[in-house]
């Protein structure tokens, strides 16, 4: 376990590289020990210290590059995605990176704090629907209005997302923790669980993947699919198909939002509801199943973006 920090003081390690930009900055996050439940050893790999505080930055770096490489992103194209933030928030800071300005289609999900964040990074953000499928729809019409306008990054369909994950994060995990027996995640776009599956599938098949749901009805875990009112992405069928997640566990709101302020944040985890919704399908799987082992929960957000989630009383 040669990356998995035991404790919190040893970030200095990544210190002693220097990056030449913040795209290098993307990746490479790392592995902390929460602790155990019942038979199982937890730990978190902390996707929160990427650059703007999400996972969402190897898959929009990775869509990003490729547009670039295979001369479909221009000079002069506007950045164009549905998002329900975390997405948004990379695509506005990477496309800036890039050179380019962004056009966000969000929804009912996003933060104060990314809302700021976007406008900090000069996006134009358009607010449609309760999805992000719904947003997705909208983007089709918009570049039907306006052709050549945008570069259309579609983080739904476009597989240089799952690639990213599968390339990088998947192997992450293995180098640092070659004993690990269980990966939990949450399906947003599913391109997380798509890339990291695919690659365990292939190279480690022991390892058991989970992953958390959102419960029907109530309010919505920002970065987890419902079922039903949510579009269904190449990457959850492709899931489905593949029969590639052993265990979901069906999470809600209010559930998410209290394991982060009494469960992760009490022990230092500066994560968000995603996390926090990921934890609750860990619990239940562990319940449910009996498991023994070392379990990596891949904690997707930072609680820096979703203090006004986390804390409603303090920003009403
Ligand atoms: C913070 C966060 N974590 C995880 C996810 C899920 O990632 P994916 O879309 O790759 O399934 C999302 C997606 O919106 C997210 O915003």
């Amino acid at each position: 376990m040669k990356e998995v920090f035991k404790n919190l003081n040893k970030g200095e390690k990544d210190m002693k590289k220097v990056f030449k930009n913040h795209q290098e900055r993307v990746g490479n996050t790392p592995i902390v020990r929460w602790g155990m439940y019942r038979d199982v050893e937890i730990f978190l790999k902390l996707e929160g210290t990427n650059p703007t505080g999400s996972l969402k930055d190897r898959s929009a770096l990775a869509i990003i590059k490729n547009k670039l490489e295979n001369g479909e992103l221009k000079k002069g194209m506007r950045l164009l995605d549905a998002s329900s933030g975390s997405f948004a928030c990379s695509m506005a800071y990477f496309g800036n990176r890039f050179g380019f300005k962004s056009v966000v289609v969000v929804n009912k999900k996003l933060t104060r704090i990314n809302d700021m964040f976007l406008q900090g990074q000069e996006a134009e953000i358009i607010h449609y629907g309760d999805v992000t499928g719904d947003g997705y729809r909208r983007c089709l019409e918009m570049i039907q209005e306006s052709p050549g306008k945008y570069c259309f990054l579609d983080q739904l369909n476009n597989w240089a997302s799952p690639q990213a994950h599968y390339d990088s994060t998947a192997p992450e995990i293995i180098e640092a923790m070659p004993d690990v027996d269980f990966i939990a995640a949450s399906m947003g776009s599913g391109a997380t669980l798509c890339g990291i599956s695919t690659f365990i599938n292939e190279k480690k098949p022991e390892v058991k993947i989970i992953a958390s749901n959102g419960k029907m009805g109530g309010k919505k875990i920002a970065g987890t699919f419902v079922e039903g009112p949510d579009y269904i992405t190449p990457f959850i069928k492709s899931l489905q198909e593949k029969k590639l997640i052993d265990f979901i566990g069906y999470v809600s709101y209010e559930q998410a939002i209290n394991h982060v302020r009494q469960d992760l944040m009490t022990k230092g985890f500066n994560v968000g509801p995603q996390t926090g919704g990921v934890f609750e399908a860990v619990i239940q799987a562990i319940d449910t199943l009996n498991l023994r082992g070392n379990l990596v929960i891949i904690s997707g957000d930072h609680s820096w973006k979703n203090m006004d989630k986390l804390f409603p009383e303090m920003f009403s």
